[in-house]
């Protein structure tokens, strides 16, 4: 997507053919940086950070981090830990998991000799298939909007919620849940988004609202207790959010605050669409509730929120008192039975065992 009238992706590779940029997330919207990823270390430490987030863009930047270290030592030993390295990094994201496994199983398969080679390239196949798999979402979402736009008087807009940062920052680009957002402001159907600004790391916004300002979609922040008056007013057509695990049988586990969105959808009669990229389907897993590691991240971010101050600065401060302990549990999962559709790169599917069998018949 663009910014500033430029067209940029998450992460590439540079010219050296071998360290990789990242746009630096922890720091936007006040500030565009990039960063350049060097080091095993530096790749872990930007996943595990946040300096890049998403559970798409988390997957393609540790197969970056694999093939990084390939180039330092191709044995099986340091694919063994490099895998380690970088799964321990962030637990509930399943691409994780999915991209170090493609990367390992492609590559132990190889000679020593060939495998940086090898790990650069399958590691940019998996970056491409990412753009491939958001626009394929893109366009199934967009048939919802689509519907939703020819049940609304001519030129109201179409209402979308979504929940954290489902945005082309947190895939290679595009986006899950604002590939739809996009196509349907490209082709001319009205749409407003309600960012959600989801507490305690404000990704939507921080990141949500500042990839909608660049692309000119209208959309109003609202705080996180927001959703469940909007809906009982009638101003919300239809929620869409992303996800990081969805488990065989349509349990959805995304941002935490995501599970309450979808409460409040069912009670009022709501669509809610989880946009959902094949590598975040765990197949492994049919109990979301229970199978699901949620990440428990540090009380600080609850406690401390960034902002930039009147004179320009980007700082830290505290909202709650010096002493008063903070929980603070990443993730939640919303149970199949809440969620109306999954919108995957095949089709728009029921959230359910069978839905997701049909679609991915290769996997059942
Ligand atoms: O903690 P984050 O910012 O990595 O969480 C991101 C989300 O919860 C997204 O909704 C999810 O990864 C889907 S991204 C296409």
């Amino acid at each position: 997507m663009k910014v500033q009238g430029r067209h940029y992706t998450t992460i590439w590779v540079n010219e050296d053919g071998r360290s990789v940029d990242i746009i630096d997330q922890r720091w936007l919207p006040h500030e565009f940086r990039i960063v350049t990823l060097a080091s095993l270390e530096d790749f872990a430490t930007a996943i595990r950070d946040m300096w890049v987030r998403g559970a798409p863009l988390i997957g393609v930047t540790a197969a970056y981090g694999m093939a990084w270290q390939m180039t330092a030592d191709p044995s099986d030993a340091a694919l063994d830990e490099a895998w380690e390295r970088l799964h321990e990094t962030r637990p509930t994201a399943i691409n994780l998991r999915w991209a170090l496994d493609a990367m390992r199983g492609h590559l132990k398969a190889l000679p020593e000799a060939d495998r940086a080679e090898a790990a650069y390239a399958r590691a940019r196949e998996i970056a491409a298939e990412d753009i491939e798999i958001n626009r394929a979402i893109g366009r199934n979402g967009l048939a919802l909007i689509r519907e939703a736009a020819a049940r609304k008087k001519p030129g109201e807009p179409v209402n979308i919620l979504t929940h954290c940062n489902a945005g082309w920052l947190a895939t290679v680009d595009y986006g899950t849940a604002t590939a739809p957002i996009y196509l349907a402001a490209e082709e001319g159907v009205p749409v407003h988004v309600y960012v959600d600004e989801t507490r305690p790391r404000n990704q939507g916004a921080q990141l949500t609202a500042w990839e909608l300002v660049g692309h000119g979609v209208p959309h109003t922040l609202i705080v996180d207790n927001a959703g469940g008056h909007l809906m009982q007013r009638g101003n919300i057509d239809m929620v869409i959010v992303g996800t990081d695990r969805t488990t065989a049988n349509g349990d959805v586990c995304n941002k935490i605050g995501t599970y309450l969105k979808a409460l409040a959808a069912a009670d009022n009669g709501v669509p809610f669409y989880v946009a959902l990229p094949s590598p975040t389907i765990d197949w492994t897993v049919s109990d979301g509730i229970r199978e699901i590691p949620i990440e428990e991240r540090a009380g600080d971010e609850v406690s401390l929120v960034w902002g930039r101050t009147a004179d320009g600065a980007v700082t830290q401060v505290r909202t709650s008192p010096e002493g008063t302990p903070a929980g603070n549990p990443a993730f939640d999962v919303t149970p199949a039975r809440l969620v109306t559709g999954l919108i995957t790169e095949r089709g728009v599917v029921a959230a359910s065992r069978e839905g997701l069998s049909g679609l991915y018949p290769e996997r059942s």
